[in-house]
């Protein structure tokens, strides 16, 4: 019952209806784009003015500067923003504007940033891929003495932050190893940024960028994306242009959506409801003593099952109890799963974990491998998640993943 197999025919706040009239709580909301809920009425109406306006497909002065003030607002550090279509474009511009600017050709990686040959695996665990990206995995050590050797040659560091898996210390750590050997670091907040926090999500870390990528939640769902920053790397982020970079229905989605989420403090009321659902889900897993926990923060989070079997039951029954998951990945909560709705969705998994525990009972009380952590987080974050692993089992782990494809 992978989220893709349901034929959705309309979508309203924290709810889904099916084509075959099933109702579902949304804990999915577009892969994370969705931050205000589906159908918002402010964004619904700006885009479909523009559209009866005529304006789809223009170039709207008056709405590239206001939603380039507004997320000037969020980064006050910069000035200048460069708009893109989609996440993956947007942190291609950014390697593109240091690489030119700095005339280095290595670049060092850490997390997702988009399906593009750019950033193919390599054929071992750290080493080269044929672009010349170095993906450190978020393991510091061989960051550092990566940088010990090429430095010297690396233009930058996309870094993408992880608050659902990753220990702060680490990536506080990433960023002070780059910063020591003078690499800049872009910190890809596709996923992160504006979901966390009014701007990026490092800034809870006391954490800065030299550059900053925005997408998920910027228009409620409209494909926008944007690179931050300053001087003359942006100068060039922003020649990476196509036809349709300015068309106007994204940008005044993101207009309206950008004000919206200012006024209502959308990130707040998103933490604090769905830590109200983590916690409750946090004591039905442990009552019912199924290797189930969760891990991340009210306004995203994993359910990391302790075996796969389980994993795919428990995937099966809450879409039978009416919870819109992405299976084994990160849940996104909206600013519309709130109040009643949280109450709904406790209730649904209170359901589907009373199915587990009768069609699964041996593995009642059974233990979470740390090897099951490891691999809930590679399939969120493309990366190692735990800072004290034996050196040996996380290579082993690595090769094997990188082998899986
Ligand atoms: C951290 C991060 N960077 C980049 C991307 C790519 O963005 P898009 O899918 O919009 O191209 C994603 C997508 O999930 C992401 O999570």
């Amino acid at each position: 019952v992978s989220s893709y197999a349901w034929r959705i025919k309309e979508a309203d706040g924290a709810w889904v209806t099916t084509t075959e009239g099933v109702s579902l709580i949304d804990l999915t909301n577009s892969k994370g784009s969705v931050l205000l809920g589906h159908r918002d009425p402010d964004v619904v109406d700006r885009v479909c003015a523009l559209v009866r306006a005529g304006l789809s497909g223009w170039r709207v002065e008056d709405l590239i500067e206001k939603v380039t003030a507004r997320i000037l607002a969020r980064v006050p550090e910069y000035d200048q923003v460069a708009f893109f279509k989609t996440g993956t474009a947007a942190v291609k511009g950014a390697v593109h504007g240091f690489r030119r600017t700095t005339g280095k050709p290595l670049v060092v990686s850490a997390g997702y940033h988009g399906w593009d040959p750019l950033w193919q695996s390599p054929t071992a665990p750290f080493t080269l891929n044929e672009h010349g990206v170095f993906d450190c995995y978020y393991v510091a050590d061989e960051l550092e003495s990566f940088l010990q050797r090429q430095a010297g040659q690396t233009a930058c560091a996309i870094l993408a932050p992880d608050f659902v898996n990753l220990p702060a210390d680490t990536l506080i750590r990433l960023f002070s190893i780059c910063r020591d050997h003078g690499v800049p670091v872009v910190a890809d907040e596709v996923k992160f940024g504006l979901r966390l926090g009014p701007g990026p999500s490092i800034y809870n870390l006391g954490l800065h960028a030299d550059a900053v990528v925005f997408s998920k939640g910027m228009a409620n769902g409209f494909p926008l994306a944007c690179v931050a920053g300053r001087g003359e790397v942006l100068d060039e982020v922003r020649h990476c242009i196509s036809t349709l970079t300015f068309e106007a229905v994204a940008l005044a989605a993101s207009d309206a959506t950008l004000e919206k989420l200012a006024r209502v403090t959308a990130e707040a009321g998103i933490a604090r409801e769905g830590g109200r659902f983590l916690s409750g889900a946090s004591g039905i897993f442990a009552a019912s003593r199924l290797p189930i926990r969760m891990q991340g923060t009210g306004a995203i989070f994993q359910f990391v099952c302790g075996d796969s079997a389980l994993e795919e039951s428990f995937y099966q029954a809450c879409a039978a109890a009416g919870l819109l998951l992405y299976e084994k990945d990160n849940q996104t909560p909206s600013w519309q799963f709130k109040e009643a709705v949280v109450e709904s969705a406790l209730e649904r998994l209170a359901k589907a974990v009373d199915q587990l525990t009768g069609e699964l009972p041996h593995l009642v009380g059974a233990a979470i491998p740390a090897e099951a952590w490891w691999a809930a987080a590679w399939n969120q974050m493309d990366g190692f998640c735990d800072p004290d692993a034996d050196p040996q089992a996380r290579r082993a782990f690595l090769t094997e993943q990188l082998a899986a494809g």
